[in-house]
Order: structure tokens, then sequence, then C-alpha cells
């Protein structure tokens, strides 16, 4: 995105008053820094604010189950038995599907196992995993244990798709490449929206064709996709997605992660599943018989009875990203944000600083993960930006992950944020 920036303050300030989203960073609970100052606050890649309308949500619900106790689950406003249907509608919307293909259960990596039982069936020929080198540590332990519970050796069974020399990021050319060579001995793609450390958004899409006339299954790992980028799963194609909901969805701590499963897997009863309860027809669920029969789509995959109280939290967050306008006007204000960080942080500090993250703003979302290339250590750096009333992350071994986030952030804390970091350098 070429823009003409300016670098002066006022500008930033200007960015703001013309920014139709502005209103929403005060549906957020900023934390604050001791001398009473809002924090910039980049680390919602990494645990999304709380938007003040959550307690709201929370506190219905437990009022109902101080007043109505088991009755809840069936009478009152919102009853607790078809809980997590009232988040399909809006959490489609926001990863591209049809409710029957999205449901809220479990957590990320439980779902990601889940989806692995249903969607890796390795054969002898066809086994091996392909996913990108340096992935996210619980879906390289998840893959791993997923290759030794079928009997394969995951140093042999693991494919890990490495950038090319000098490169940061995985070009969609890069995966053809591994397909074309050795996609026929690959059971499962399973890549990232965003990628956690780089920062970089794959092409779904295309690698989702390529894979696919190679015979391969997709998965997707959406952690730092979902709120972030604007994502058609249903067009696109994908077998299935997980994601969680504490990022950049603003959900809670430890909140029930999503899961998609396309439509064309709705009713497959030939693939095996492990089953509970919640997944099991409607209908008949309360007759308490033994036979499993899955409710068609998402749904089907649910094992338990969710945790209403972080469902009512997802249900906050997802009124507040309906009221946005969706994604699309979000990703809008997020290319200008992030792209006006850069170019600062570009302009003044080239030298000191190494952007691992794509330049092209269609291959990354709303964070930049950078390297400090001066005399001082990264870490260091990152410590006294913390001291100055910054939050982003340090991720081991050099980066700090900064990430705008245009729900709640502002581009003067981005222009704030590149004089604190020349100071700290
Ligand atoms: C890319 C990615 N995958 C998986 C996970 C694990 O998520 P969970 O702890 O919800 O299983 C995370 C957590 O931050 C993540 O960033």
């Amino acid at each position: 995105m070429t823009e003409p920036f300016q670098p002066g303050r006022d500008f930033a300030v200007a960015l703001d008053r013309a920014d139709p989203l502005v209103r929403f960073r005060d549906e957020f609970h900023v934390p604050r820094r001791e001398n009473g100052e809002d924090e910039i606050y980049f680390a919602g890649n990494s645990l999304g604010l709380l938007p003040r309308r959550t307690q709201k949500y929370v506190d219905e619900e437990l009022e109902k189950w101080s007043r109505l106790a088991v009755k809840a689950h069936f009478s009152g406003e919102n009853p607790w038995m078809p809980y997590h249907e009232f988040l399909a509608e809006p959490m489609a919307r926001l990863v591209g599907a049809s409710p029957t293909e999205v449901v809220t259960m479990n957590s990320l990596t439980v779902n990601l196992h889940l989806m692995m039982m249903s969607f890796y069936r390795p054969t002898r020929e066809r086994h091996r995993i392909l996913l990108e080198d340096h992935a996210f540590p619980s879906d390289d332990y998840a893959v791993e244990s997923q290759a030794l519970v079928h009997g394969f050796d995951p140093g042999e069974a693991l494919v890990r798709l490495e950038p090319s020399e000098g490169k940061h990021s995985i070009d969609t050319a890069d995966v053809a490449r591994v397909l074309e060579r050795e996609g026929d001995s690959i059971a499962l793609v399973l890549l990232p929206g965003v990628q956690y450390y780089t920062g970089q958004a794959f092409e779904i899409e295309a690698i989702t064709k390529l894979a696919h006339a190679k015979g391969c299954v997709v998965g997707v790992d959406l952690a730092h996709a979902a709120g972030n980028l604007v994502l058609r799963l249903h067009d696109w194609n994908v077998d299935f997605a997980v994601w969680c909901t504490y990022k950049y969805l603003n959900s809670g701590p430890g909140s029930v992660g999503g899961c998609f499963v396309h439509e064309r897997h709705a009713s497959q009863r030939d693939r095996p599943r492990l089953a509970g309860w919640w997944g099991h027809d409607k209908k008949s669920r309360f007759r308490m018989e033994p036979g499993f029969r899955p409710i068609p789509g998402a749904e089907g995959w649910q094992l338990s009875n969710p945790p209403i109280l972080s469902l009512a939290a997802i249900r906050a967050s997802l009124a507040v990203f309906t009221e946005a306008g969706g994604m699309e006007p979000l990703r809008e204000k997020s290319f200008r944000l992030t792209a006006y960080l850069e170019w600062l942080l570009q302009r003044e500090l080239g030298e000191a600083i190494e952007i691992l993250t794509p330049a092209d703003p269609h291959q990354r979302g709303c964070q930049l993960s950078l390297r400090v290339k001066s005399r001082s250590s990264g870490r260091t750096v990152f410590e006294k930006l913390e001291a100055s009333g910054v939050t982003g992350d340090w991720r081991e071994p050099d980066v700090i992950r900064v990430a705008p986030v245009p729900l709640y952030n502002r581009y003067e804390e981005a222009h704030r944020f590149v004089e604190i970091l020349r100071r700290s350098l």
C-alpha cells in the first residue's frame, strides 16, 4: 500500500479523527499505567482486550444461574441448551462460512486433535503431514502425536516447509514445489492463516487448490487470523479449520475455541470421529440411548456441553464485531494502520530495526515482527518498551511482536510507539 503518509504527530491525530471506527476503542477496557495514562496495547495478537459489554453478558448468565439454576437450560432469555447456536451466525460471518459449518467448542489444540482424528486418515503410501518449519509448538506436538498414534515415525512423517534462502516467509511457490515433489505421500497439509512468529498471512485459497489437486486434505490454524483477516473458508474449500477466541476475538483468557468443517463433509458417515453426547442428534439426545447419531455439520463434532460463561463473553465480543460492520471495514483500517506503522519504522529506524513480516499488506495481518539490528540486545529493548508503557510481546529467540488492532488501537499510538522505540534503542 503506497500512501502519502507524513511523519509528524499531527498527521497521526488527523488519521484518527478521520477514522470511521475510532469510537470502538471506547468499547474496551484499555490497561492503564501507574501514572494513569493508557498503555500502548499492541498485544491483541496474544490476548485481546476486554470489551466493556462482556461484564453485562456474563452477569446475565450468573443471574440466571442464581435465579433459575438448572431450569436456565431450557427457560429464560437465551437458554443454555442451544446457547452455542446463538454464536454460530456471527462467528460464521467472521470466517466466511455458513452457520452449520462452524461451532464454538473446546480449545484450539483439542479441536485440532478432533479434526485430525477425522481428517488425518493415513495409509502406508500417504501418511505424511506438511506444516511450516517453526510452527507454533502446540501444533507441532499435536501432529507429532497424531503420527505416533497411527504408528508412524514423526521424524519421517512430518514435512517441514522452510522459506527459501535469505527469506523469512514461505512463498506459495515454495509450497507448490514441495507438493509437486512429495504431494503423493502427504495426507494432510496443516498451515496457519497467519504465522505466529513472522506474521506472514498464507495464501490459503491457492494452497488449498494445489493441495487438493494432489489429493491432500487441508486444515488451517486460524489462531492469528480469526478477527484479523477477511476469511472465506467455505469458498476457499478448506476441509477444516480451528481457531481460538482469546486473541483478536477478545473473549478472555483460555476462552472457548472455534472450529470449521466444510459443508461437503457435513454428513459423511464413513469418516471416523471421537464422539460425545453434545454432538448427538438434538431431538433424541435426552433419550439417553446408545448408538451415536451425529448432528450434520460442525456441531456433530461437539463432545461436551459447553462452558456458558465463556460463550457469553464470546457472544459479547461478536456483537462488537457485528456493530463495527464485520471484517471488511476493520481490515481496511488495519491495512492503513499497519502500513503507517511500517512506514514510520522504516523511515525513522530502518537502520536499527529489521521487519520480518512481509511488506505486501495482503501477505500479513495487523502484526509486525521486529528484530533489533543495532548493538542493543532485542530483549533489553523490549524491556525498555515495557517500562515506557508499551505492551507488545517477546518471542524467543529474538523477535518483538507488535500488533496494532483496528478495533481499539489508534494511529497516534503507532506514532508514539516509534518515538518510544527510538529512545529504547
Ligand atoms: C498458532 C497457534 N496455535 C495453537 C495455539 C494453542 O492454542 P490453545 O492453547 O488454545 O490450544 C496458539 C496459542 O497461542 C497459537 O498461537
